[in-house]
């Protein structure tokens, strides 16, 4: 019988990449964004290349009630999911003073509160059956000082650490994969453009999926496609961060 993977975000980027080479792999999929036409569209194209069984459930992550159908399905003991792939996310452009901090508690919702709660829906049956996967979707931001942002994706990596330390005894594997820029919609979305950082830094969503897909299989606990970005992670460990706060306003303008 087929596997099943549950993703966040699949319509655009990222989580799109992440919804192709899963389907490519004989992974049944359920797709969770906002926009009900475009879940449909990429689910029929998914079922059309790939022969998969593709649900949507079209929910936004920064609402509760939304969120709670998505963790009624994560587990439904009926139909079971074996992969979960926290993916959905976006940044602010503007600092944290010039945000409403509703604007700011919607970005923690998605990218922190939605990591937990499907997490905590998902991780119970993965347990139980002996077998199952979490990938979560955080960013080298994480290694840096670049605002709220850069403080969810901390606590996603700090999560994933402990959460794959501790549940791979039960059979589940959790990655967190740390993108550096890559080309998706996410900074149009913010109203930032390409030329916000070098083109060197840019990187392509589909190499950048199945380098992670690739370190999941291995077992990794932390996937870092890419040398710069690699370097980057490693350099920000030795460098302090009075220094490293210089570099905030890349990818922002
Ligand atoms: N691109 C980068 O440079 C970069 C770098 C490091 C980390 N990341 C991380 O990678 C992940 C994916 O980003 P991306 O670059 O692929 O972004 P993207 O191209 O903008 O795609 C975002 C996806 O998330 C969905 N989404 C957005 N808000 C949502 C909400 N409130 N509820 C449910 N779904 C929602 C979108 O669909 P709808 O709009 O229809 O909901 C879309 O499918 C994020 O967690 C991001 O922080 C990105």
């Amino acid at each position: 019988m087929s596997e099943t993977a549950l993703v966040t975000g699949p319509t655009a980027g990222i989580g799109q990449a992440f919804a192709q080479q899963l389907a490519a792999r004989g992974y049944d999929l359920v797709l969770v964004a906002r926009d009900e036409e475009r879940l449909e569209k990429t689910a029929a194209e998914l079922r059309a290349a790939h022969g998969v069984e593709v649900e949507v459930l079209s929910a936004d992550l920064t609402d509760r009630d939304d969120m709670a159908r998505v963790e009624a399905r994560l587990a439904d003991e009926a139909r079971p999911v074996d992969l979960l792939v926290n993916n959905a996310g976006f940044g602010l452009k503007e600092r944290f003073l010039d945000n409403p901090a509703d604007v700011e508690t919607a970005m923690l919702d998605i990218l922190v509160t939605a990591v937990l709660r499907l997490s905590h829906a998902a991780l119970g049956p993965m347990a139980e059956r002996g077998h199952g996967g979490i990938i979560n979707v955080s960013s080298v931001a994480a290694f840096l000082p670049r605002g709220t942002y850069s403080a969810a994706k901390a606590w996603v990596n700090s999560f994933s650490e402990w959460a794959a330390n501790e549940y791979r005894p039960r059979g589940v594997t959790v990655m967190a994969l740390c993108p550096g820029f890559t080309k998706t919609e996410f900074h149009a979305r913010m109203d930032v453009g390409r030329d916000s950082a070098p083109g060197f830094m840019w990187l392509d969503a589909d190499k950048l999926v199945a380098t992670a897909l690739s370190d999941f299989d291995k077992g990794r606990i932390y996937s870092i496609p890419s040398p710069q970005y690699k370097a980057i992670a490693t350099a920000a460990r030795l460098v302090p961060n009075s220094v490293l706060q210089r570099f905030q306003s890349m990818g922002r303008k």
